[in-house]
């Protein structure tokens, strides 16, 4: 896969990434989890170049970043360029929190936090160092510059080589790097989540960081997997998301025809086009689409080859607004 770098002085990295989310947490828990595939998956990713592998400690809680220690550990850390983040605690009390990721999870910004959090972290992934610590949320309780802080700590003592942010505005950014250099932001970019056009992105631009989007699919809705809320399986996070509700879904669905048609053009999968799209949006930019499924990953990866022509990118950046927030 061809690469680029992460940010102004980070790693090479290939120019699709994995997220590893799905694995244990949000989606599809009914089904009873295949971490041997995962763990599959996670290494058919770095054999395809797909080094940035994603992960957070509030995913499971932990399992998540346990299961992709257990991939890495055995020769393979090397190869990965690793990614985590802090700052999202699981909840047993179900908050209502519209920034979260998941029902349950809370915001804690406290740099006493930070500091118990990296160290469990590197031992859930079985590492002396992560390559990217990000923070997943700014707590409004507490001042950024104070969570940063300890995020900067975590460089000073070898533990993570570089920080980055998370779902932050342009000014947050400039916050932060008045403190320490932000190498990454990592927020929602997909052709139905565009908000970080306007601003976020070109800024990270302008300052050579790494823009990192998540949920490229549209968490899988892009892909054209889902016609109706049934094809949801019953325990998953996207059931309670407003853009996958009956009427909304099904108005939606334009937007995925939108796609299929410029996949037929370009030999293409949909999947493909919505990852081709995201990563014409910049060559600081680093999708990290999720899967747990072999097929779907080399799938994905073949997104690297796929060159949208202008009237390919002028028809999918006239697509219509979705129906329904993302959260
Ligand atoms: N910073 C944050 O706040 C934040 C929030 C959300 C996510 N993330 C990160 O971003 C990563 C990706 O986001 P996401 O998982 O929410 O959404 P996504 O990448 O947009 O979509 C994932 C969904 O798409 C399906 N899929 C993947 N490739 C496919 C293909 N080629 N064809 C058909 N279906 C395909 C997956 O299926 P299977 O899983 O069944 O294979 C899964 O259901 C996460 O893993 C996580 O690391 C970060």
């Amino acid at each position: 896969m061809r690469t680029t770098t992460l940010g102004n002085s980070g790693p090479e990295v290939g120019v699709i990434g994995l997220g590893c989310m799905g694995m244990t947490h949000s989606y599809d828990l009914e089904t009873p989890r295949d971490y041997q595939t995962s763990i599959a998956v996670i290494h058919q990713a770095l054999d395809l170049g797909m080094t940035l592998i994603d992960t957070a400690d509030v995913y499971g809680p932990y399992t998540n970043e346990e299961l992709v220690g257990r991939a890495l550990a055995g020769g393979h850390r090397d190869r990965a360029v690793l990614a985590t983040k802090v700052g999202l605690v699981s909840d047993s009390v179900q908050v209502a929190n519209p920034g979260a990721t998941s029902p349950g999870a809370a915001r804690n910004g406290r740099p006493e936090h930070v500091r118990r959090s990296i160290d469990a972290s590197l031992r859930s992934l079985r590492t002396g160092h992560v390559d990217l610590y990000q923070l997943h949320r700014v707590d409004p309780e507490v001042p950024l510059e104070e969570t940063w802080g300890a995020m900067a700590e975590t460089v000073a003592a070898g533990k993570a080589r570089q920080i980055g942010l998370s779902e932050v505005t342009a000014d947050e950014i400039r916050r932060a790097q008045a403190i320490h250099p932000v190498a990454s932001v990592q927020s929602e970019l997909s052709l139905w989540t565009r908000d970080v056009l306007a601003d976020v992105l070109p800024y990270c631009r302008e300052q050579c960081v790494a823009f990192l989007p998540f949920s490229p699919l549209g968490r899988g809705f892009l892909a054209g997997r889902f016609s109706s809320p049934e094809d949801l399986p019953r325990e998953d996070f996207r059931r309670g998301l407003p853009r996958f509700q009956q009427d909304a879904l099904r108005a939606n669905l334009a937007i995925v025809e939108r796609v299929r048609d410029v996949a037929r053009r370009n030999e293409a999968t949909p999947a493909q086009v919505a990852l081709a799209w995201v990563l014409a949006q910049g060559r600081h930019v680093v999708p990290i689409p999720g899967t747990k499924t072999p097929r779907y990953l080399a799938d994905n990866a073949g997104a690297a080859d796929v060159t949208l022509s202008a009237a390919d990118l002028g028809e999918l950046d006239a697509m219509p607004a979705p129906v329904g927030a993302r959260y």
